[in-house]
């Protein structure tokens, strides 16, 4: 059975090497394999886990499927933005993982007074997450051209996404 719950420190080494093994393909995840560091994914638990945001994982039948987190900008002035980052896990995807990670970020960001927006980056070769993020309302508000190199030289854009929690107080 799939649950959603909060990451924990002891997930960072699974959480690390999915996401390792995934962006071995070029243009799926902007960073190369040898860039993603245990280290930060410790420190990135540990700050969103203690306040500071949301980190999600995705678990079936005790093994982790795929992570989601909301991390807020740095400046004071852009901290009502969080960006967005979901990964389901090699071998996991197609199976709704990926809409189930989404409609707990967006609840969690729904009942979060701090946040006021949610953004992300996706590459623009990657339909089946723009499907994913155009579903639950996010809406393209820029295309950064050439954005990301790959391997070969050859360049990608990337699009940018925005979506706004509504509240029913608002
Ligand atoms: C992109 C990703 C998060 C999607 O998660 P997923 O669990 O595979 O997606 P789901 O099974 O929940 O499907 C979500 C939607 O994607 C779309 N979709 C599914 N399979 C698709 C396919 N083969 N091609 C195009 N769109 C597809 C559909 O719109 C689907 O919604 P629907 O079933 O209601 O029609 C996941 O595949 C993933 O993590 N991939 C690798 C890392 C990555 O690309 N991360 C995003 C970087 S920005």
């Amino acid at each position: 059975m799939l649950i959603i719950r909060s990451a924990r420190i002891d997930d960072a080494a699974t959480l690390c090497a999915a996401e390792q093994a995934i962006a071995e393909t070029p243009g799926r995840l902007i960073s190369r394999p040898e860039e993603l560091r245990l280290e930060a994914f410790v420190s990135l638990i540990e700050k969103l886990s203690g306040g500071a945001g949301c980190y999600l994982v995705a678990e079936d039948n005790g093994a982790c499927v795929g992570h989601a987190l909301l991390n807020p900008m740095e400046l004071i002035a852009l901290a009502h933005v969080y960006r967005l980052t979901i990964v389901v896990h090699p071998g996991h995807s197609g199976k709704g993982i990926g809409t189930a990670l989404m409609r707990s970020i967006c609840e969690w960001a729904t009942c979060s007074p701090q946040v006021h927006k949610i953004e992300l980056l996706v590459r623009s070769t990657n339909e089946r997450a723009l499907s994913l993020y155009r579903k639950f309302g996010f809406v393209e508000e820029g295309r950064l051209r050439d954005h990301v190199r790959l391997p070969d030289g050859s360049y990608i854009d990337e699009v940018s996404m925005g979506w706004f929690p509504v509240r029913a107080d608002a």
